[in-house]
């Protein structure tokens, strides 16, 4: 998704930008541009381009000095991906510069207007109407001529403005799409994701929706719309820049499946009650007699982070004995839910900025809602806008498709449903057990990415099908479901989930040779049944490739992994179908970290 960065000091603008441009190319984009300007040669020098930041690079000419300017990655929303449509955009007279990420609903309206003024359009982005309202402003300063430009707009924007006659300043805006300052040794930062800053700082200002700043190069302040002060409270991003690298792995993917080991042991520290047999979850802001007065559990996310919450549910059900379910949220933000008070609402993401993600939380916060928030991202939207959570501590996620976070937020709940199932009804004994079950995961993670080399041979040999059936019964549906998601995402094989129940129900007409079926067989009471499903497939003469506790006769192929607790089987399982996508799709030749039409943190509708 688009990204934004920004620069006010002393030092050379156009190599920072890039470097910051570089930073933020994970998220996905399709074209690339800068604006730089400094006090001593004040005009707007602008390049941009169609496709990579490596592109736009070849493009800065050699003489293209600045010490203030803002860059951006533009993923199409308005307008297909060119030269024209990329940010920033200038007005007519190049002294407006603005890059923006995010969506201006009313933008057709507000062009034929301009249009109609005589305003001549470059591009057809909705960025450009703002562009020209900023430059239109009679207002006397930057501030005021955005804060007039922005009571025009409806929709989301997170937005940086550059003025030729306001060469000391960048004003920067905030409304659903996210914006970090970063603070400097006289000079300032400012990005969309603090992922192109942390190289240079780490004193970060997150600013809230409907919040403004102006920063300089020695000072910044902010501000609401409206032009009232806010109090910003700098804040530390404990990620350090070497957890942005590649670290001598060839792929993100592969690098973020393989530091699971870590991330999960990280999730874990500190919050295990040996005394008690539960866990002390700081920040849930919950005590205990709350806890037992809730009556169901509601949790939202969406794509991965609904698979995990889809795992979180039953985990909370079983163990805590609350009916509790999960929904994709961007269809729960849509369909004007009966909002039970006695209802828990948790909200998930890695990125804790996904705009279905918040739309759902905000709404349910306008109702009176007590929501949570399981999320990576310290700080994010969505930790923010939430009554507590628990933080989810798998690092920067730098990867489009998500890997680690999905098994450590599957940890999260563990921890989560096993501290209210000690304040309920969960005995000491199964306590002490899923603790025990807990700790041995970093050790038995570890054991399933020692069979790499085995999954890879796996994988080439199904490398070739057009599809795949992924199946699972309860516990395993979920983890179905994340492994067809990921297959799908980065090998661009068709695959399909379904609970093992239902395939006599209807997708065993699909069964056929060439339908390779993925299926989770968990040693659990549930056993005999999916090995009944397994008969049903191989009587279709369907291949079958099993991830379970021991070899499956009726399976082609069986990816053996630890058994752990009943209940903490799913987070071992997924992790060797990770391992499977990413070498299908590397068989394929696919650019498995930038997979097409994708992109990281889905900040827009
Ligand atoms: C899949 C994937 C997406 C995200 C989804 C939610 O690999 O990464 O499905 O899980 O867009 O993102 P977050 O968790 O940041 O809210």
């Amino acid at each position: 998704m688009c990204g934004i960065v920004g620069y006010i000091g002393k030092r050379d603008v156009a190599p920072l930008l890039l470097e910051g441009l570089q930073r933020l190319e994970y998220r996905g984009y399709d074209s690339a541009g800068v604006v730089i300007t400094s006090p001593k040669t004040p005009g707007l020098k602008m390049v941009k381009a169609k496709g990579r930041v490596r592109d736009l690079e070849a493009r800065v000419p050699k003489r293209f000095a600045g010490t203030t300017g803002i860059a951006h990655t533009r993923w199409a929303t308005h307008g297909a991906p060119s030269d024209e449509n990329a940010h920033p955009h200038l007005d007519a007279e190049n002294k407006v510069a603005v890059v923006h990420n995010g969506i201006i609903d009313n933008a057709t309206d507000l062009r034929a207007k301009l249009v109609a003024d005589g305003v001549e359009f470059l591009s057809e982005t909705d960025t450009e109407v703002l562009t020209h309202l900023i430059a239109r402003s009679q207002a006397p300063t930057l501030e005021e001529k955005v804060r007039e430009a922005l009571r025009l707009v409806e929709g989301t924007y997170g937005i940086a403005v550059l003025h030729a006659d306001f060469t000391d300043r960048i004003v920067v805006a905030r409304n659903g799409s996210p914006v970090v300052l970063g603070i400097g040794e006289k000079e300032m930062f400012v990005a969309s994701d603090v992922a192109a800053l942390v190289s240079h700082t780490r004193q970060v200002v997150t600013l809230d929706d409907g919040e403004m700043a102006t920063i300089k190069a020695d000072d910044f302040r902010t501000y609401t719309t409206e032009g009232s002060r806010t109090t910003a409270s700098p804040t530390t991003v404990e990620w350090e820049a070497e957890s942005y690298d590649m670290g001598g792995h060839d792929t993100y993917m592969h690098k973020e499946i393989s530091e699971q080991v870590d991330a999960v042991d990280r999730v874990l520290r500190g919050r295990i009650d040996d005394r008690f047999s539960t866990v002390h979850l700081g920040g849930l802001n919950l005590d205990a007699r709350e806890a037992r007065t809730i009556r169901r559990v509601k949790i939202l996310g969406c794509g991965t982070s609904y698979h995990a919450g889809l795992i979180g549910a039953g985990l909370i059900e079983e163990l805590a004995r609350i009916p509790a379910d999960a929904e994709p949220a961007s269809e729960f933000r849509y369909r004007n839910a009966v909002v039970d008070p006695d209802t828990l609402y948790v909200a998930v993401s890695q990125s804790g900025e996904t705009y279905d993600a918040l739309a759902a939380v905000q709404e349910l916060k306008r109702k009176g809602a007590r929501v949570l928030g399981v999320v990576n991202v310290v700080g994010s939207a969505i930790a923010r806008e939430t009554d507590g959570g628990v933080y989810v501590h798998a690092g920067p996620e730098v990867c489009v498709v998500s890997t680690k976070c999905f098994t450590n937020t599957v940890v999260a709940f563990a921890l989560l449903a096993l501290h209210l199932g000690r304040i309920r009804d969960l005995s000491v004994a199964d306590g002490k057990r899923l603790i025990a079950g807990l700790r041995k995961l970093p050790d038995q993670i570890a054991e399933v990415l020692q069979q790499e080399g085995e999954i890879k041979k796996l994988a080439e040999e199904y490398a070739g099908a057009q599809s795949m059936m992924f199946i699972g019964r309860v516990r395993g549906y979920p983890v179905a479901l994340e492994a067809s998601l990921k297959l799908k995402e980065i090998s661009y094989i068709h695959a399909e989930a379904y609970p093992a129940s239902e395939l006599k129900h209807g997708p065993l007409a699909l069964i056929e040779p060439a339908l390779p079926t993925v299926a989770i067989v968990p040693d659990d009471d549930l056993l005999e049944k999916n090995r009944a499903a397994l008969e049903e497939i191989k009587a279709r003469s369907g291949r079958i490739l099993a991830v379970a506790h021991q070899e499956q006769e009726k399976a082609d192929h069986t990816i053996v992994v630890p058994k752990n607790e009943t209940e903490l089987d799913p987070i071992l399982m997924g992790i060797p179908l990770q391992l499977f996508a990413y070498h299908t799709a590397l068989a394929m030749g696919r650019d498995i970290d930038k997979p097409r039409n994708l992109a990281k943190s889905v900040t827009v509708e």
